[in-house]
């Protein structure tokens, strides 16, 4: 394969531009020609293509968000749209393309690849709603952030005994809710995947309280089924503690990317170009157990996410 593209589409995550970097340096040095598709499937279909050398990816690796930008294009999920997406890859003649982001635009490049278009997937999104890997591209540097922010919420909530009630994202997957939650000694976590019971929660609030508790830190998804808002009001009716909301929002998507999603943005990256070399069939990359493996694109967007259980309960046992 002698000309490829590379584009990032859906919410940004850090560590994307790793993974251009990558896609770029790793195809030039195999003797490819390397362009880089602006603003995700929006652009594709709107010709914002251009050529990109060893120098346009300089000095981006440490860099939140994506110099490609991204978008979320209605028009893409039509008929008309895809096949206009396909029809410029081949105007551009690019035989293989690289999408990076979360399920919604490998769902995106699986249309492609029906279309006849050679895609790659690579996992970026900060949700870690993938099932087909361990972990996607910008969830640890989320979580990451998110510590940090229970960190220094802890503080004042405890000087003021106070209950807060921390708000994260993840519309479909409580992967952050729950990593952040166990590794930041949450008192509850509410997620999308399992029925939340908030007279239990309010019990476990009153009874830490009344055996010492200083503060309680409550983890909500923002997929979980209860909005914050109204959480954060029936905590405080119903336990009387003083209780208060932190929605984190867009500061979890920020940040310079952590070794992790270095690694796993870069190794995957250079995965996807040995891929497109051997004129490889549509492969979604990601994980298995720490190690690289390439799936077939279209079933590993039918795995689905299970959500660790254990981990879950885990989180109940630590802060009984
Ligand atoms: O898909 C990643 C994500 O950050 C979700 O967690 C969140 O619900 C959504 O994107 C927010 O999307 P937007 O950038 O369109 O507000």
């Amino acid at each position: 394969m002698k000309r490829i593209g590379v584009l990032t589409s859906g919410g940004d995550s850090p560590g994307m531009n790793a993974a251009v970097r990558s896609v770029v340096r790793c195809g030039i040095d195999e003797g490819m020609e390397v362009y880089g598709i602006y603003r995700g499937y929006e652009g594709l279909m709107d010709g914002e293509i251009e050529e990109l050398d060893r120098n346009s990816v300089g000095d981006i690796l440490q860099r939140g968000g994506t110099i490609l930008k991204t978008a979320r294009s209605e028009k893409f999920r039509t008929e008309e749209g895809q096949a206009h997406a396909a029809a410029m890859l081949n105007t551009f003649g690019i035989e293989g393309l690289v999408v990076i982001g979360g399920d919604g635009s490998l769902r995106g490049g699986a249309d492609l690849a029906r279309r006849g278009i050679r895609v790659i997937g690579l996992p970026g999104t900060i949700d870690n709603d993938l099932g087909y890997t361990d972990y996607t591209i910008g969830f640890d540097t989320a979580v990451n952030t998110v510590l940090e922010a229970i960190t220094k919420i802890r503080d004042t909530s405890s000087s003021h005994e106070r209950t807060t009630v921390i708000e994260v994202m993840g519309r479909h997957c409580g992967d952050i809710a729950l990593f952040a939650g166990l590794a930041g000694g949450a008192e509850g976590v509410l997620i999308p995947e399992i029925e939340n019971d908030i007279n239990e929660l309010c019990k476990k609030i009153v009874m830490g309280a009344n055996r010492g508790k200083q503060h309680s830190i409550i983890i909500n998804a923002e997929g979980s089924g209860i909005s914050s808002q109204e959480l954060t009001e029936t905590i405080q009716y119903r336990t009387g503690k003083d209780t208060r909301l932190v929605v984190l929002s867009y500061l979890q998507r920020g940040g310079s990317p952590t070794l992790r999603d270095r690694m796993l943005a870069t190794l995957t990256g250079a995965k996807a170009v040995e891929l497109l070399k051997d004129d490889s069939d549509s492969k979604a990359i990601g994980t298995v157990d720490g190690e690289i493996a390439a799936y077939d694109l279209i079933d590993a967007l039918e795995q689905k996410r299970e959500i660790d259980r254990a981990m879950y309960d885990l989180i109940g046992v630590l802060s009984k």
